[in-house]
C-alpha cells in the first residue's frame, strides 16, 4: 500500500503548470488555465508568456504593474525598464530610452549606459542610437566592452542647433546598432563646450534609442521636439529570450519544460536562450496549447449552413474558416460530418455553440 502511495507521489504532474523556480511556469500552459490573470495595465496588453502573478507568466517573464501614477505603468520583473507594447508574435518587447543631459561648464565628457536587468534580454539591432546637441563626437560600444559599435559627430558651425531636417550631422547625428546588444555606453564628447550649452532652445543633450528606422534620420522635427515633450518618440525594441535553457536544441532534448507549443517552431537567441514562433502570424501565440492553431477570427464570405443545419464559429467548413481542426466540419451533399480521429467520422444533426454541444447521429466508419 505505501509502495503504491509512493509511486503515486512521484508521478509527474501531466499536464499542470509546474511554478518555476521563481514562480514561473514551465510548461506550455492551456489559454483557459490563463483566465484569472491580468490582461492589461493601463494601456498595455499582456500576453503569456509574459504575465503578473503566480500562474500567469513563464519563468523570466514577469511584470510589474505600477498603480501609483495616473496612468498605470509597467516594468520587466522588479526592474526600472518600461514596458509600452508587447508583441508576442514578434517576439518584441517596447521600452523608452530617452535621456536629457543637463551640461555643465568644466565638464566635456558625457557618458550613458543602458544594461539588460537580466540575462536574455537584449535591445535588438533594428535600434538606432540618435544624439542632438551642439559640436559632440559620439562614439557606442557593446555595454562592458571596448567593442566600438559605431560612432558619429554632430556641429552647429557657430549657429543654434535646428528644429528638423536630416539627422545627418548639423545638431544632430545616429548609429545604428546593426547587431543585438544586451546593453550599450554611449561616450560623448563636447568639442565646443560653449556651443553645446548656449543653445537657449535646446541647453544640453537629448539621446534615445528608437527601433523605427525611418523616424528621425531624415525628420527631426519630433526628435527635437522631444527635448519638451517627449511623448512623440518611438521606443526602443528588446527581445526577451526563454532563458531555463540555452538553446532550442537542448530545450527540445528535455521538451518537458519546452515552451513551443505544437505548430510553432525554435529561433536561438544571440546571447543564449530561444523564442518561438508560430510558423503563420494572425493573432497566434506560440507558447500556450494549440496557440498556433487557432483561427480566432473567420475569414470573409464562410459557408454559413449545411442543408439546414446553421454553422456558427468556431465551427466551419473551409480553410480559414473554423478556429481549428478540431471544429473542421465537412459537408456533403448537404450532410454535415465532422472527423473525429483518422477513420471515424460522425454525422453531425445540429451545432449548437451556446450549448457547446454537437449532436451527432450514427457513425460512419471510412474505409
Ligand atoms: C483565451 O482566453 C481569453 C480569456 O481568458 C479569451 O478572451 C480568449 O478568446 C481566449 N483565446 C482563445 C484562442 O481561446
Ligand atoms: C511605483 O512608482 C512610484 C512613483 O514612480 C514609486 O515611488 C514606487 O516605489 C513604485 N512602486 C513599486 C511597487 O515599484
Ligand atoms: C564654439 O561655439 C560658439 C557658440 O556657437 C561659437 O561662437 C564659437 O566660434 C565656437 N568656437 C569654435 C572654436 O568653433
Ligand atoms: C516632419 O515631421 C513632422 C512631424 O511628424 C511633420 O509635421 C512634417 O511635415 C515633416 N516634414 C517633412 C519635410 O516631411
Ligand atoms: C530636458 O531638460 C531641459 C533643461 O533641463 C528641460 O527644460 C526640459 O523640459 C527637459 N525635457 C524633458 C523631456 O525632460
Ligand atoms: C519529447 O521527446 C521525446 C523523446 O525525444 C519524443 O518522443 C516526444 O515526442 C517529445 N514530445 C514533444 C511534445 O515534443
Ligand atoms: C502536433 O501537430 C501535428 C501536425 O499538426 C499533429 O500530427 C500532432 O498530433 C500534434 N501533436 C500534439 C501533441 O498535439
Ligand atoms: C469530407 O468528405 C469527403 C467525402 O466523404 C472526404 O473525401 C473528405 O476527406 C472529408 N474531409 C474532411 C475534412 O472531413
Ligand atoms: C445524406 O444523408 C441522407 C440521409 O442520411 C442519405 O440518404 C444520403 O445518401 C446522404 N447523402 C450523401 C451524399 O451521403
Ligand atoms: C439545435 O440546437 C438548438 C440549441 O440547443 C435548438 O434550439 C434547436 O432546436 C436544435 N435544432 C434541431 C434541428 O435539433
Amino acid at each position: 500500500m505505501s509502495f503504491v502511495l509512493m509511486f503515486l507521489a512521484a508521478a509527474p504532474q501531466a499536464s499542470a503548470a509546474v511554478p518555476g523556480a521563481a514562480g514561473g511556469i514551465l510548461q506550455i500552459p492551456s489559454n483557459d488555465s490563463l483566465a484569472h490573470c491580468i490582461p492589461r495595465c493601463g494601456d498595455v496588453d499582456i500576453p503569456y508568456p509574459f504575465g503578473i502573478g503566480p500562474g500567469c507568466f513563464r519563468q523570466g517573464f514577469d511584470l510589474t504593474c505600477n498603480h501609483s501614477t495616473k496612468h498605470p505603468r509597467l516594468f520587466l520583473g522588479s526592474s526600472t525598464i518600461q514596458v509600452t507594447d508587447i508583441g508576442v508574435y514578434s517576439g518584441v518587447v517596447l521600452t523608452p530610452i530617452i535621456y536629457n543631459l543637463t551640461t555643465m561648464s568644466g565638464t566635456n565628457t558625457y557618458d550613458i549606459i543602458w544594461q539588460a536587468p537580466a540575462k536574455g534580454i537584449t535591445l535588438t539591432s533594428d535600434n538606432t542610437l540618435y544624439v542632438a546637441g551642439c559640436d559632440l563626437d559620439v562614439t557606442l560600444f557593446k555595454y562592458g566592452t571596448r567593442n566600438m559599435v559605431g560612432s558619429c559627430m554632430t556641429r552647429c558651425a557657430g549657429r543654434k542647433a535646428p528644429t528638423g531636417g536630416p539627422c545627418y550631422g548639423k545638431g544632430c547625428c545616429l548609429i545604428p546598432f546593426a547587431s543585438d546588444l544586451p546593453g550599450f555606453h554611449a561616450n560623448l564628447v563636447s568639442t565646443n563646450t560653449t556651443a553645446t550649452q548656449s543653445d537657449w532652445l535646446h541647453p544640453g543633450i537629448m539621446a534615445l534609442v528608437s527601433s523605427n528606422p525611418y523616424s528621425y534620420r531624415d525628420n527631426t522635427t519630433d526628435l527635437f521636439s522631444s527635448w519638451t515633450n517627449p511623448s512623440t518618440i518611438d521606443d526602443a525594441s528588446l527581445r526577451v529570450a526563454i532563458m531555463d535553457q540555452p538553446s532550442c536544441v537542448s530545450a527540445q532534448l528535455k521538451n518537458k519544460s519546452y515552451a513551443c507549443s505544437n505548430g510553432s517552431s525554435c529561433r536561438d537567441s544571440s546571447y543564449g536562450g530561444y523564442q518561438c514562433d508560430c510558423s503563420s502570424y494572425s493573432g497566434r501565440n506560440p507558447y500556450i496549447l494549440d496557440g498556433c492553431d487557432y483561427n480566432s477570427k473567420p475569414k470573409e464570405h464562410c459557408p454559413a449552413s449545411c442543408g439546414r443545419i446553421t454553422i456558427p464559429f468556431p465551427f466551419g467548413l473551409e480553410e480559414g474558416c473554423y478556429a481549428n481542426k478540431k471544429f473542421h466540419l465537412n459537408c456533403t451533399s448537404g450532410n454535415l460530418t465532422v472527423y473525429f480521429s483518422e477513420n471515424v467520422q460522425y454525422h453531425v444533426t445540429n451545432v449548437s455553440v451556446e450549448d457547446g454541444t454537437l449532436t451527432v447521429s450514427n457513425k460512419w466508419i471510412c474505409t
